[in-house]
């Protein structure tokens, strides 16, 4: 399964394998022994006290009894190095001393995009290693003063890189003399354009928690106000070709480490920075953090690379906002385990923290599914000593647990209502088929947001399947041209970017250049090549999706424009300019109509 898919040629893999004998590879991870036709060592992907973890030579393959994990080179790198395909072949290939695919072919325009991407990188750890010498360089005492008066010890600072910006002007001046372009060091996010078209430090004055990617790159930075005023409190790096903060979890780097020296038996998703650190410190290593956003899909897939069990640990009290509930859903859609811990109300997991470890401790242990989370929740509205109150917490809580999935789980869900309230178990099962149906349906239909998520979502299939069969070339899809599309995300941008110039410089696609620009890491990019596995991009129904997809993403940019224009409108003063605009837009809404009706 790992050979020959996307766009890779067969030879090189083939080449790849020979070149990395499977034996010197694991062995360089885990001590193998001899005996009998096989190597044997304690399975690194699960506990484990006798070795059960066979790898044959012979085969190239390896397999665990006990835990049923089994594969080639590629899939062994691909699991210990918690990356994805791309990723193995790179370390393979560095290992064999042999140059990555099809490298030596590259486009221009490919080239030119890596070295602005390093370029990014490179201004970002300067960057860093700026701010973290300005911070024990004398003149941060109000940083330090902070990061004491939050009790985060010497040892964690330095493991989390953090850094102080001192004011506005000197991480500028510092890296005027490094030779950065003044494109780059605006568009890595590190530096702003002031009003007076000076370049300004974007995280003038505060401390600064480095964001660093799965390698060990930094990519962002998220800076914290020292006091209380009316600025946002946390400031993060804008979207840049190598940062988007919903794609990316806080403390991934270290997770990696910790994964190369034990199994991670789950992970702790955690919203803040401070969270993170200071659950660290206190010995739960296992942490990451969203950043605040509620988690999206793409984090989700990067969490699973790492366990499938993961505790969602959000401050006390949060499940009464919708947006986090929605981000939970999206983790059992991967089929991640979830359970979430409750947090006495008012607190985060770093105030627990700073309690002790056994504190936070005893917060796991009462983690619980996602369905009594929402129950215990709910209890908390209500004083169960009063029977008004009593009887309009179980109407509530029916309709949660008329959601279980399971026969089952309703069953023990109704016995713990029983036991909070103590209604018989009867009379609740009653109740709970006498719920009236409408009330289900009216829940469901009619929020609003889900049907927008819908189109959001059919919107973003199109855009990968569209980039998908250029990408491999379908053959349905090779007079299309793609470059008057306004793609809305930055990994789609940048793929149809580079479509563009090797079509204009008739040169040919190769996907596996993207992952010199985009990383390994690129959840979206993954998406896109996932669609070249099996069938999916070729035949006659693939072909009509295509021309649906099309469709759907002209609309899609009609209907933006319609937008734009409208608030350009409303904004407007002069009436010629005016005019102009309302035949734009009267012009996007008979093409918009015109669609509509086909
Ligand atoms: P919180 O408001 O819960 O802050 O935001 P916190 O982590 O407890 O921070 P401290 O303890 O006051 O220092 C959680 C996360 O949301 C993001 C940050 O990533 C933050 O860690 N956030 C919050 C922002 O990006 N901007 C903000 O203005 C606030
Ligand atoms: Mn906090």
């Amino acid at each position: 399964m790992t050979t020959g898919g996307r766009g890779i040629d067969p030879r090189y893999m083939q080449e790849l394998k020979q070149k990395n004998n499977i034996v010197e590879v694991i062995g360089g991870y885990v001590p193998l022994e001899r005996k009998g036709g096989n190597y044997w060592a304690c399975c690194p992907f699960h506990h484990e006290k006798t070795a059960s973890f066979a790898v044959n030579e012979a085969e190239q393959f390896y397999h665990c009894f006990g835990c049923g994990v089994s594969g080639d080179v590629v899939t062994f790198v691909r699991e210990i190095e918690s990356t994805d395909f791309m990723g193995a072949v790179r370390i393979l290939a560095a290992r064999a001393k042999m140059p990555l695919p099809e490298s030596n072919f590259d486009t221009e325009r490919a080239a030119e995009l890596r070295k602005k991407r390093d370029s990014l990188i490179k201004i970002l750890l300067d960057s860093a290693r700026f701010y973290l010498s300005n911070l024990y360089g004398g003149d941060a005492g109000a940083h330090l003063e902070y990061i004491s008066r939050r009790k985060l010890a010497p040892t964690t600072v330095k493991k989390f890189g953090l850094g102080a910006s001192l004011d506005f002007y000197s991480l500028p001046e510092y890296l005027a003399g490094k030779g950065y372009t003044r494109e780059d060091l605006v568009d890595s996010g590190v530096l702003a354009e002031s009003k007076n078209g000076k370049l300004i430090d974007s995280q003038g004055g505060r401390l600064i928690f480095p964001i660093i990617n799965a390698f060990d790159e930094v990519v962002g930075f998220g800076g914290r106000l020292l006091e209380k005023s009316d600025f946002a409190k946390y400031k993060n790096t804008k979207e840049t070709m190598v940062f988007n903060k919903s794609k990316t979890l806080y403390n991934i780097n270290l997770l990696k480490k910790l994964k190369r020296e034990q199994p991670i038996s789950d992970v702790i998703v955690v919203e803040g920075y401070m969270d993170t650190i200071s659950l660290y410190q206190a010995g739960f290593k296992n942490v990451v953090a969203s950043m605040g956003t509620s988690l999206t899909k793409d984090q989700a897939r990067l969490v699973k690379r790492y366990s499938e069990n993961v505790y969602i640990s959000y401050d006390g009290d949060f499940a009464g906002q919708k947006a986090d509930l929605r981000g939970l859903e999206i983790l059992k859609d991967e089929n991640l385990s979830v359970r979430v811990v409750p947090l006495p109300d008012g607190l985060d997991p770093d105030d627990v923290a700073k309690q002790g470890a056994d504190a936070y401790q005893k917060c796991l242990d009462a983690a619980m599914p996602l369905i009594d989370y929402k129950l215990h929740s709910l209890e908390k509205k209500y004083d169960l000593s009063r029977s008004e109150d009593k009887r309009s917490f179980v109407a509530e809580a029916l309709k949660i647990v008329r959601s279980a999935e399971s026969e089952s789980e309703k069953e023990d869900l109704l016995k713990k209502l029983r036991d909070r309230t103590g209604f018989t178990y009867q009379s609740l099962e009653r109740d709970l088929q006498n719920l009236p149906a409408e009330g289900k349906q009216t829940e469901i239909s009619l929020p609003v947001l889900p049907e927008a998520a819908a189109g959001t979502d059919k919107y973003k299939k199109a855009a990968r399947f569209v980039l998908a069969a250029k990408l491999f070339s379908a053959p349905y899809a090779e007079k299309c041209d793609i470059s008057g599309i306004g793609f809305d995300d930055n990994v789609h941008k940048i793929i149809a970017e580079y479509i563009s110039a090797c079509e204009r410089n008739g040169e040919r696609v190769r996907p596996s250049e993207l992952f010199e620009i985009l990383g390994e890491d690129s959840p979206e990019f993954n998406e896109i090549l996932d669609l070249n596995y099996g069938d999916k991009l070729s035949g006659s129904v693939a072909e009509r999706f295509f021309g649906e997809s099309l469709q759907t993403l002209e609309e899609e940019g009609l209907q933006a424009e319609i937008d734009e224009c409208k608030k350009r409108f409303e904004a407007e003063t002069d009436t010629g300019r005016r005019k102009e605009i309302a035949r734009r837009l009267d012009e996007c809404m008979r093409r918009l109509k015109k669609r509509g009706a086909r």
